[in-house]
């Protein structure tokens, strides 16, 4: 079967499609590489060992989304095109709100009109309000994001329920990432943040390597076991099973499935600094800083959930999305710059 995977190049995506050729399917990929490099499908296809249908466009481009979907014969899509950098959003929130917004529009207008009605959607931990107590189960309270990007993620799962309530032809799951990091252990493929990161591990990993000189540790005086954040780590190559595991689940079912993928483990920043300096054998040094505007103290998933209706359950540990951060890191000290 084939399946159109929007933003394939990027992170998530491009470890996506290794999962989604080693479960049988068939990625077609549409990306517009605004935060990515054809260079990471050419390596899916090392891997793998199969070629990789790039399509280079933009998913809000309907025309273009009209011809892909006559041309080729799609069974479902994995949507996961979007801008994904929070701060950003709050500079410009327009961007933002267009580009993941319109993007789903278009996309799901263009899916209907040829009668594919079948897609996952990359949601977040974000949607989730900060006043919920932990772990995080999906019918816990979302709402009151604290930037645009966080919005948008709400406001997209909102339209799919929206269309998958009008329309009972429609299958539509809703994927809630916690914090995806790692690499394939390949060291072909991995996290290519443009500029100085704005989340921890690649902080840490570049850090480690010396492109940093120390990691700033947002607050150590959170009510956590250390006083500093504590987060759910998912190795990205578990979170991509998760989309195999939810195409199963699409194919069974219509309507709307919410799912949290994550380990149900929280650590906290120096507990992943340690774990990272064990892996590595490399020291990380790291300086306390003030909190970070809008950050919680701890956010973890009940992974319950996926585990008993996908059949999906979190296999890496910390030390594996170490490991393989670090081979990445080792490997492609400049991402696919080199
Ligand atoms: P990424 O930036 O590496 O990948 C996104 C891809 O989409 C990029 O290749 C980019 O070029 C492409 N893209 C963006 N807008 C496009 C458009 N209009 N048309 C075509 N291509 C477009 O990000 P990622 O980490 O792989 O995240 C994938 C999805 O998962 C995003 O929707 C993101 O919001 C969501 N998500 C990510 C995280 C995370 O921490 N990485 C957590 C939760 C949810
Ligand atoms: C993790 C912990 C920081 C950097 C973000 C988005 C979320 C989702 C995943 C897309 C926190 C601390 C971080 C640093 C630090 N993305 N930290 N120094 O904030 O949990 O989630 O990415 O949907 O929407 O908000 O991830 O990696 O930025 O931070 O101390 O240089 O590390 O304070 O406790 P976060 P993160």
């Amino acid at each position: 079967m084939n399946v159109l995977v929007t933003g394939g190049a990027g992170y998530i995506g491009s470890h996506t499609c290794v999962e989604l050729i080693e479960a049988g399917y068939t990625p077609i990929v549409i990306d517009n590489f605004c935060n990515s490099n054809p260079e990471s499908l050419r390596r899916v296809e090392v891997i793998t060992g199969k070629p990789v249908k790039l399509i280079s466009g933009d998913v809000r481009d309907g025309v273009l989304l009209e011809r892909v979907f006559s041309e080729n014969e799609i069974g479902c899509v994995i949507h996961f095109a979007g801008r994904k950098a929070v701060g950003e959003s709050v500079s410009m929130p327009l961007e933002y709100y267009q580009n993941n917004l319109c993007s789903t529009m278009t996309l799901c207008k263009v899916m209907a009109a040829h009668g594919v009605k079948k897609l996952i959607f990359s949601s977040s931990a974000t949607v989730y309000s900060g006043d919920n107590e932990m772990p995080l189960h999906e019918s816990s309270k979302t709402g009151s994001c604290t930037n645009p990007y966080g919005w948008t993620k709400y406001m997209g799962e909102q339209i799919l329920r929206d269309i998958a309530k009008a329309d009972p032809a429609w299958s539509v799951v809703l994927l809630r990432y916690f914090n995806p990091v790692g690499a394939h252990a390949s060291g072909l493929i991995g996290e290519h943040p443009n500029g100085i990161p704005n989340n921890l591990m690649p902080y840490i990993s570049q850090t480690a390597i010396g492109k940093r000189e120390h990691l700033n540790v947002f607050g150590n005086d959170y009510p956590t076991p250390d006083g500093t954040g504590v987060r759910d780590y998912i190795h990205v190559v578990d979170l991509a099973k998760g989309h195999v595991a939810a195409i199963q689940y699409l194919m069974n079912h219509t309507g709307e499935g919410v799912f949290n993928l994550g380990t149900g483990h929280g650590y906290s920043v120096l507990d992943m600094v340690k774990a990272f300096e064990k892996a590595s054998g490399v020291p990380v040094p790291y300086v306390i800083t003030d909190r970070r505007p809008g950050d919680l103290p701890a956010c973890y998933a009940d992974p319950a959930k996926s585990s008993e209706v996908l059949g999906w359950k979190a296999e890496h540990d910390l030390e594996s999305m170490c490991r393989d951060t670090w081979n990445w890191q080792k490997k492609n000290p400049n991402g696919y710059d080199d």
